[in-house]
């Protein structure tokens, strides 16, 4: 039995991975599989909550699978597989309903934002973070890194495995959100948080031209090159901290001083995204030239995912008294 502690972290099969989930979590999880046991995988039963077309859901997960190794999660270092690979999630998820309230789950940001958007909200959206909870309790995981807007769901898991340890006895670990406080929020190219949702994020693999493009559509205020600028609110400048880090004094210097023009700067930092990107297209297209051993890893992930899930609910049949 390794002594590692255990990481768990999932990003959900709805488009396309963008640079915010690479810097926001994506990378925290490939930089600690060597320091934990490491869980990553593909919430495609939360992505059920939005994705209604069968082949855009299968497209999307074998897609993010590739994107993940693309990006250094390492089958032999993670275990990586798909959240329907081990539907005991939706059993775990259904015995923490029954000890979760209705205004409890009335306070969770997403379901408040959709209500407030007037959306049609599905049950799966109102239950989404129970479900989220029984992801990383069912696998005992110490630390879950995410982005900011993931902060509240931890805490949900957090409430949620203290509540069931009340009731029937010691049970569930409390999990942590790693959240880095330099990238917990990654701008998009119109300043507000990059998501695929608002069509302002910056594809992970994007080719060259796109990238070049998606720079100069950055959203500027109108001085002009040789004016001072302010670093701090600027959201080309906010992507050079990310990108320009060998250059990025010199970049401070000319933005404070003035000389710097928007249009030089979002030059470069379209050619540093794109020596950064470039390499990772090479190796995503190396490795989605063999489609069934992508397969295989996820298979054989969910396997390994599953069996530790069967453990638990094991426990968990016996303290709630399902099984005796
Ligand atoms: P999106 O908002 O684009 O749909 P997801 O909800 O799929 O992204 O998020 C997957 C993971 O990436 C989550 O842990 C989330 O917190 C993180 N993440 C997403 N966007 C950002 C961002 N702009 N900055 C930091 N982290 C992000
Ligand atoms: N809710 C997460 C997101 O939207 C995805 C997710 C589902 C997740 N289950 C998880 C993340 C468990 C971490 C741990 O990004």
């Amino acid at each position: 039995m390794s002594t590692k502690k255990i990481l768990l972290s999932g990003i959900k099969p709805t488009g396309q991975a963008h640079i915010g989930n690479y810097f926001g979590m994506l990378k925290q999880c490939v930089d600690f599989q060597d320091e934990y046991d490491s869980f990553i995988f593909i919430p495609d039963y939360h992505a059920l909550t939005s994705v209604q077309s069968g082949q855009e859901m299968a497209e999307n997960s074998l897609n993010l699978a590739i994107d993940l190794m693309a990006i250094g999660v390492d089958p032999n270092k993670s275990v990586m597989f798909k959240q329907s690979d081990v539907p005991e999630v939706t059993e775990l998820c259904w015995i923490f309903n029954c000890l979760t309230t209705m205004p409890y789950l009335m306070r969770a940001h997403a379901f408040k934002d959709s209500e407030a958007k007037n959306k049609e909200i599905n049950v799966g959206v109102f239950d989404y973070p129970i479900l989220m909870a029984a992801d990383i309790l069912i696998q005992d995981a110490d630390l879950v890194p995410v982005g900011q807007d993931q902060q509240q769901h931890v805490e949900y898991a957090r409430d949620t495995a203290e509540k069931f340890n009340r009731i029937y006895g010691e049970t569930f670990k409390l999990p942590k959100a790693y959240i880095k406080e330099d990238v917990a929020v990654v701008p998009g190219i119109d300043g507000h948080k990059m998501s695929k949702s608002h069509g302002n994020h910056i594809p992970l693999f994007a080719e060259d031209d796109q990238i070049r493009a998606l720079c100069m559509k950055i959203v500027t205020d109108s001085k002009t090159p040789a004016e001072p600028k302010d670093t701090s609110t600027d959201n080309i400048f906010a992507l050079h901290k990310l990108f320009s880090t060998d250059q990025l004094a010199d970049i401070e210097k000319r933005y404070c001083e003035g000389g710097m023009g928007y249009k030089e700067s979002k030059e470069l930092l379209a050619e540093n995204i794109i020596k950064f990107i470039a390499p990772l297209r090479e190796k995503r297209k190396s490795i989605a030239a063999d489609l069934a051993k992508v397969k295989a890893i996820l298979a054989e992930g969910g396997e390994k995912a599953r069996a530790r899930a069967i453990t638990k609910m094991k426990e968990v049949k016996e303290k709630t008294g399902l099984s005796f």
